[in-house]
């Protein structure tokens, strides 16, 4: 016999409890809107109603993927980013709220006919909460054909934006930016590259660890192989045009940052800080 809408919502934050009250109750509110196809508000409405049969069904399928490990993006096929629903496919990782800060340090630094390029699209996450602020011309690279796929369904809406995605690597010779942004002022690169030290990868929640694609996560022995590659391969050729470059850091890394950036003296840069203090996103312009 179904419980009532508020014995189930009780019983999934039990069953979620050691996630923490707050964490458990907004999973909770995530499984049983997913599983019911019903707003949060309807849900309200319907508070001493029971769950119909069908609802039941798929709120314990549900249940047990998330209590086995399962992030929750993976399981509800959908994410939220920079305030938009995003669709997330497993195997592709899930957008971080740190690359939200990313995406407002891009967003300052626009400037009228800029080309956008990035190393690594992932989900599309950052193009697409780019092109919710304004329309871009964009390009971009990934060697995942998952996280390709997974973009080209986020990015689809935003026609008046110019997008295009490369299933390719980004150091490939046939990736031919360097052609791309040769006749191009200003140019932006951006990246949330991997940039775990394979080292740190055992200290990771396991749900990161067992699910997330290492490739989005190691990079290289140090984990700074992506910055060292993307900078001689973009700011140290002689050029006409502006260039640019955002990037994602992880924790620690500045110092490491800040003495590579300062081999390359025609640029500077400057480092924002996430939430929680650490210098996460550094921004590259122009000496
Ligand atoms: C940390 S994820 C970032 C994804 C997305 N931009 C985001 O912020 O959510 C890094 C991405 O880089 C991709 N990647 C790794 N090596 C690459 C390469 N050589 N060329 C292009 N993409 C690469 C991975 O497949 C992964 O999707």
């Amino acid at each position: 016999m179904p419980q009532p809408t508020h014995q189930a919502f009780a019983m999934l934050c039990h069953e979620l409890a050691h996630l923490g009250q707050n964490e458990a109750q907004s999973e909770a509110w995530h499984l049983l809107t997913n599983a019911s196809e019903m707003s949060k508000t309807k849900l309200l409405t319907h508070w001493r109603d029971p769950i119909d049969v069908l609802t039941a069904k798929k709120l314990a399928r549900l249940l047990k993927k998330r209590k086995a490990g399962q992030p929750l993006a993976y399981i509800l096929g959908e994410w939220s980013f920079y305030g938009h629903p995003i669709a997330i496919h497993k195997g592709v990782l899930i957008p971080r709220p740190e690359t939200e800060l990313l995406v407002s340090v891009v967003d300052a630094l626009l400037q009228k006919d800029m080309y956008l390029f990035e190393l690594g699209v992932g989900s599309g996450a950052i193009p697409m909460a780019l092109a919710m602020i304004q329309p871009i011309t964009y390009e971009g690279w990934d060697v995942s054909k998952r996280a390709i796929s997974n973009a080209h369904i986020n990015l689809a809406p935003h026609t008046d934006s110019q997008i295009q995605i490369h299933h390719q690597s980004f150091f490939a010779k046939t990736a031919n930016w360097r052609k791309k942004i040769a006749g191009k002022a200003p140019t932006l690169l951006i990246s949330n590259p991997p940039y775990i030290p394979p080292q740190d990868i055992a200290d990771l929640q396991s749900e990161v660890r067992n699910y997330e694609p290492k490739r989005a996560l190691v990079g290289g022995h140090d984990g700074l192989s992506f910055y060292r590659r993307l900078c001689k391969a973009y700011l140290s050729e002689p050029h006409q045009n502006q260039r640019f470059m955002v990037l994602e850091a992880g924790i620690h890394q500045r110092p490491a940052i800040d003495a590579l950036l300062s081999t390359y003296p025609r640029y500077t840069w400057t480092w924002h800080q996430d939430l929680e203090g650490i210098d996460r996103v550094v921004a590259v312009k122009p000496a």
